[in-house]
């Protein structure tokens, strides 16, 4: 049984590494994972297994991957991908279009971004899409590029010829052409540093996250991704997700039938 001193202890760990929150309770969730990451290491002591948490990049990464939520699939929230694929056809749009996907889990979302704008572009040199997320095991998944039929399951049956091939009954593989423009790489959405190194994007989808981020955690968050969006690109929220009224670092539009956040520059003449 995990006392209400280690829940604390780890999910301050969890906090420092992640921006996650763990309520109360979610201490069955966390003792249940420690259990299973204690075993699988050898470790009977609870403080042994801490102090490793504390000194071992290795095995914090291993436990981060198996306490993040990874729920994605191809085509989820769809309009957002039609809300994208109208942007991308205004008039002098930039190319190649870039989109950075933070988190992507296991591709999925990234994945379809590259589908929509290919649809939309007719050429895969005129966009570039990044993906990145916290846990190892999701972006080596991602990498690879092999799907079940439940991550399928919302893509039009057209694309799911298009641009996977059927390896098994129930798997399907990525197509090279469309995986070789989305890079993938694992990283922390509230390390500064690490997200400005990533880039200059016209888009970024933040989906999903947020929600298990606190104000303080959130906060960072969102100014990283200002930080890496050009003057006047835009950024994807979940749906229950959304900027604060008073930011002034986004303003609300709306495209299609959602609500996206434009980035307001300090100099608007700088805008593309
Ligand atoms: C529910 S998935 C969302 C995936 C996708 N955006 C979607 O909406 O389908 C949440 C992902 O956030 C990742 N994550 C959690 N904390 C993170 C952090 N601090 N930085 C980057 N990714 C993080 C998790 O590993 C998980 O894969």
């Amino acid at each position: 049984m995990l006392t209400k001193l280690y829940f604390d202890i780890l999910r301050e760990i969890i906090y420092q590494n992640t921006g996650i929150i763990f309520d109360d309770k979610k201490k069955y969730f966390i003792e249940n994972r420690v259990k299973e990451h204690m075993e699988e290491l050898g470790l009977s002591s609870l403080k042994e297994y801490i102090y490793r948490l504390k000194t071992d990049r290795k095995t914090i990464k291993e436990f981060i991957s198996k306490i993040t939520v990874n729920e994605t699939y191809f085509y989820r929230e769809y309009y957002h991908l039609r809300a994208l694929a109208k942007l991308v056809q205004s008039e002098n749009h930039p190319l190649p279009v870039k989109v950075l996907s933070i988190p992507c889990s296991t591709g999925e979302e990234p994945y379809s971004i590259a589908i929509v704008l290919n649809e939309v572009l007719e050429d895969t040199n005129k966009f570039e899409i990044v993906g990145v997320d916290i846990d190892i095991h999701a972006i080596k998944k991602a990498r690879e590029g092999l799907y079940g039929k439940r991550s399928v399951s919302k893509l039009p049956s057209q694309y799911l010829e298009k641009y996977f091939n059927q390896v098994e009954e129930e798997k399907w593989m990525i197509k090279d052409f469309i995986k070789r423009r989305v890079k993938f790489y694992e990283g922390n959405i509230l390390d500064r540093f690490f997200v400005k190194g990533l880039g200059k994007f016209h888009y970024v989808f933040c989906k999903n996250l947020l929600i298990y981020f606190d104000e303080k955690a959130r906060t960072q968050a969102i100014n990283n991704l200002y930080d890496v969006l050009m003057d006047g690109g835009f950024l994807f929220l979940g749906h229950a997700e959304s900027i604060s009224r008073s930011s002034s670092l986004f303003e609300p539009v709306k495209v299609e039938d959602t609500i996206v956040y434009k980035k307001v520059s300090e100099e608007e003449e700088d805008e593309w």
